[in-house]
């Protein structure tokens, strides 16, 4: 393990991260805070009934977000520079690591957004003042955008996400991902942008209510939007300014 940890650059990143992790390394293992943890929700599994029902709420979170924290904190052993990384630095260098931190830095890194854009029904407030004209100005309307949007997600083939996603010059996009990827990942064929927010189309997300009914679950998943938290997320981004 320490040759290749040594060896590629493109698993050790800065010098200073790999003489770190390999003081750890030495020391005798990792510590505590090192590893990633699964958030708790931010509201009671129930809370977002009838739309996403407690029992795929609690399967969701607990289970499937549970493991991929769980197999990314695996990954610790095997490349001790991730403990350096934040879990947002981790998304634009996964293409430096195997598969496994790719899905699982992924899924953790999506499903933490993912609970945090949701609010129960009438709690989530609506889009500024600033986001409503910058989604004006990039789609014509915000049904137009959540129509793109809806497309997008429908039409994501197998598991993926659906993102509206704000570009590097301040434009928003709507986008898709397969699997576990997202839009801060270096990898090619993905339009790069910030995530203001994902929607989850694995069946897991939805298969208990909704079947095989993709399409009625995006509709309805709009009445659960947390407009605060992509206000939010917009204006972290830099807004609509290059
Ligand atoms: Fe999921």
């Amino acid at each position: 393990m320490l040759v290749r940890f040594l060896s590629g650059p493109l698993l050790c990143g800065p010098l200073l991260a790999c003489l770190s992790a390999l003081v750890l390394l030495l020391s005798g293992g990792l510590p505590a805070w090192a590893e990633f943890s699964l958030p708790p929700l931010p509201y009671a599994a129930g809370a977002l009934e009838p739309t996403i029902d407690a029992r795929t709420m609690t399967i969701h979170h607990d289970r499937h977000h549970g493991s991929y924290v769980a197999n990314l904190n695996a990954q610790i052993k095997a490349f001790p520079a991730l403990a350096d990384l934040s879990l947002d630095a981790l998304q634009g260098q996964v293409s430096a690591y195997p598969e496994a931190v790719r899905n699982n830095g992924g899924g953790h890194w999506n499903h933490s957004q993912f609970w945090a854009v949701m609010a129960p029904a009438g709690r989530g407030g609506a889009p500024s003042r600033k986001l409503s004209a910058a989604i004006n100005r990039d789609f014509g309307s915000l049904e137009a955008m959540q129509a793109t949007f809806n497309q997008a997600a429908a039409s994501r083939f197998g598991s993926g996400w659906a993102w509206l996603i704000r570009r590097p010059d301040g434009s928003l996009a709507i986008t898709s991902t397969a699997n576990q990827d997202n839009p801060l990942m270096d990898l090619p064929g993905l339009e790069r942008g910030t995530p203001l927010l994902g929607l989850d189309v694995w069946e897991h997300a939805y298969y208990l209510n909704y079947q095989n009914r993709r399409p009625d679950y995006i509709k309805a998943w709009w009445s659960l939007l947390n407009w605060k938290e992509v206000d939010r997320r917009f204006a972290e981004a830099g807004g609509a300014s290059a």
